[in-house]
């Protein structure tokens, strides 16, 4: 029998212990970058060796091992979830809402135990995430099931879900696990995810969450895990449940031990001596709430020694060692004065309601998103209302009711304008979508926006160039498009008010710079709907440079990982759409160079982009790629005059006419082998 390629080449032997050394060292750079915060590769090197093993999965499934780094990504969609029970209940807390009612508590503790009313008790003080609790179950180091609160008892099944966490280890660090470890924590959402979740939301005409645990709570009860891969959520530890192999004398030593099993604590989890020294925690951390890049509703003080806790027991509901101290509710009553139509990038129109000055937990606020006019309706919102308003992790407070009973007898509902108020376009609302848009293409707030958007940091990094320099370039007529900027002179900026010679040549430095920003960056600065920071860098990595992507179809789109229809078909929208490619054409004219991200170097294909179709007999397409990209090329989805080679198995199509028109050398499968085969 003729040896297979694979074995020719050599790759198998080699190719079991390179997979167990990159997903060795994928875990360990995940671990440095999401729990200990000190990143020690760039992501695109991250990227790479990511792709490296999810090709080797591919090719040999057999190599492929539940813990591996690519099974955080999620499988198929689940019609619903299993319900698991809890070996052990998981409880809930008594709350306590001021400082009185913790100090009552660190008196009913010791009388329990029989000490004196002002023996200074040992406990430990964590921040109350503002999440949901879940159960994670480790079995001989291997995290093997997850599940959900539910009513305590029992909850569901989310294994998939919390596998997409990529802060959680699938395998405890270090030779010393326990046999079993069930640890509780709380799944939660950053803020800025929260606000990246709910912009991408509103973007494309849904209606965002309400805050940050409904979105945690939404994204981890998906039935699709491929969605909740999308959403970055995360996990706090903050007990255990049953374990074998292992004893915790206290809540100090459990958090001691599991961190250094690689789960994720948080760091403001503090162990004090005597009650006085939880109030001072509980202060704190309400001063240090509006700073923190996660919501906390309050502390929890739990008796440190577990000793002590067995002696103290539960009640049926909530454990007698351990107090929640819920903080104060930030809401406050205020009144409607108008309901104000505000146009986004994409030309949402986006309904504001403008709110007598009220001020929330040491913040004044004056605004409060009302996300769109369905939202409106469903609330029975009207000017001149009186409303509650919450501050609940946006930047802008959410209106949660209107106080009815207090309306006035004129107050009339809101209708979306049928006009767009910035340019006076026509307003349309799209089907199946909430949102109603501004179909103006020159409405100024949308170029502003679109401008602000291209310059931001994650984008095209135009340092200086916010939101103020923005509106004078538009508002001196010096700018109508993003391409503008490459056009702009010193003296342009020099007609600015209070503008310096050094800040003028910084904002000239910064757009010069930006002309090499790397692919992925441009993509997304572009600004084509649904097309995030996550998807761009994909499209970056799979077309290799902007011409490829340019002319990609919906099928080879929507052959990505991770891309749909939806956002296949808003890029050939956007890429059709003759306006978008002029300001393209534009900005490559006058330098702008996106760099390609790149693969290795000094291998013979490298440079080199290979193109596969029809029907391949000697090898299948991911086992092409791997062949080319092991030698420093690419393997791309469509012909062009830049593409190296076309190689064409049976049944070749269009692509094969393509490149027989533009004089692309054409391999037979039996030549691309012979032509791997030379020196
Ligand atoms: S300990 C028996 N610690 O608060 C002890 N809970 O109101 C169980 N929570 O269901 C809970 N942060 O979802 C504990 N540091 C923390 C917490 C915390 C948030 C949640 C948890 C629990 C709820 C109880």
């Amino acid at each position: 029998m003729q040896p297979s390629l694979l074995d020719t080449i050599d790759l198998r032997e080699n190719t079991r212990l390179r997979a167990e050394e990159l997903r060795r060292l994928l875990e360990h750079h995940n671990r440095l970058y999401y729990v200990l915060d000190t990143p020690a590769i760039s992501d695109a090197e991250y990227d790479t060796l990511f792709r490296e093993l999810q090709s080797l999965e591919e090719h040999y499934p057999e190599l492929v091992t539940p813990d591996s780094p690519t099974q955080r990504v999620g499988g198929a969609p689940l019609d619903k979830f299993t319900q698991i029970t809890h070996r052990l209940p998981m409880l809930s807390l008594e709350n306590a809402t001021n400082e009185d009612e913790i100090r009552e508590f660190d008196l009913r503790v010791k009388k329990l135990l029989g000490l004196q009313s002002d023996y200074p008790m040992a406990y430990v003080c964590e921040p109350k995430m503002d999440g949901l609790a879940v159960e994670l179950v480790y079995e001989e180091g291997q995290l093997a099931v997850a599940s959900t609160r539910g009513d305590g008892l029992t909850g569901e099944d989310v294994t998939t879900n919390i596998r997409t966490i990529r802060s959680l280890p699938l395998r405890l660090v270090g030779s010393d696990v326990p046999r079993l470890l069930e640890v509780r924590g709380e799944v939660f959402l950053s803020l800025r995810a929260f606000q990246q979740i709910n912009s991408e939301k509103e973007e494309v005409g849904e209606s965002p969450f309400a805050n940050p645990r409904n979105a945690a709570a939404g994204s981890l009860r998906q039935l699709d895990p491929r969605v909740t891969a999308q959403r970055p959520l995360s996990v706090f530890c903050y007990a255990p449940g049953v374990s074998e192999g292992v004893e915790f004398e206290s809540q100090q030593q459990f958090f001691a031990h599991i961190a250094v099993w690689g789960l994720p604590v948080n760091p403001l989890v503090r162990r004090i001596e005597g009650i006085e020294a939880a109030v001072a925690y509980y202060r704190e951390m309400q001063e240090q709430r509006e700073s923190l890049p996660y919501e906390i509703d309050g502390t929890v003080i739990k008796v440190d020694s577990f000793a002590l806790q067995r002696e103290l027991g539960e009640k049926s509901r909530s454990p007698r060692w351990a107090v929640a101290c819920k903080f104060p509710p930030r809401q406050a009553l205020t009144l409607v004065e108008a309901i104000i139509p505000s146009v986004g990038r994409t030309g949402v129109i986006t309904p504001v309601a403008q709110l007598r000055p009220v001020e929330i937990s040491g913040v004044t606020v004056s605004r409060a998103t009302l996300h769109n006019w369905d939202e409106i309706a469903a609330k029975d919102i009207r000017v001149g209302d009186t409303v509650v308003v919450e501050r609940a992790g946006d930047v802008i407070p959410a209106v949660v009711k209107v106080l009815l009973e207090q309306r006035l007898p004129e107050a009339q509902p809101s209708q979306p304008p049928e006009r767009c108020p910035e340019c006076g376009s026509e307003v349309v609302r799209i089907a199946d979508e909430v949102a109603v848009r501004c179909m103006g293409l020159a409405c100024p707030p949308q170029i502003r926006e679109s401008i602000t958007h291209f310059a931001a940091r994650n984008a095209m990094d135009i340092e200086g160039l916010g939101d103020k320099f923005v509106e004078q370039l538009l508002s001196l007529g010096l700018v109508h498009s993003v391409a503008d900027l490459y056009q702009l002179t010193k003296n342009d900026f020099m007609q600015f008010e209070r503008m310096g010679d050094k800040l003028a040549a910084n904002l000239l430095a910064a757009i010069e710079n930006s002309k090499k920003k790397e692919l992925g960056r441009f993509i997304f600065a572009l600004g084509i709907r649904h097309v995030g920071e996550r998807t761009a860098k994909a499209l970056a990595q799979s077309f290799g440079s902007l011409e490829n992507l340019e002319k990609a179809d919906f099928e080879e789109l929507t052959s990505i990982r991770d891309i749909g229809a939806t956002v296949a078909q808003s890029i050939r929208t956007f890429f059709d759409n003759q306006e978008n490619i002029a300001v393209i054409r534009r900005m490559l004219e006058a330098g702008v160079t996106p760099a390609v991200e790149q693969k290795k170097v000094g291998g013979r294909f490298t440079g080199m982009s290979f193109v596969f179709t029809g029907a391949l007999t000697r090898f299948t397409r991911d086992e092409a790629r791997l062949l080319v990209e092991k030698e420093g090329g690419t393997a791309v989805g469509s012909v062009s005059r830049k593409t190296a080679y076309v190689v064409a198995g049976e049944d070749a199509g269009s692509k094969l006419a393509k490149a027989r028109e533009l004089g692309v050398t054409v391999l037979s499968e039996e030549e691309f082998l012979e032509l791997l085969a030379q020196e």
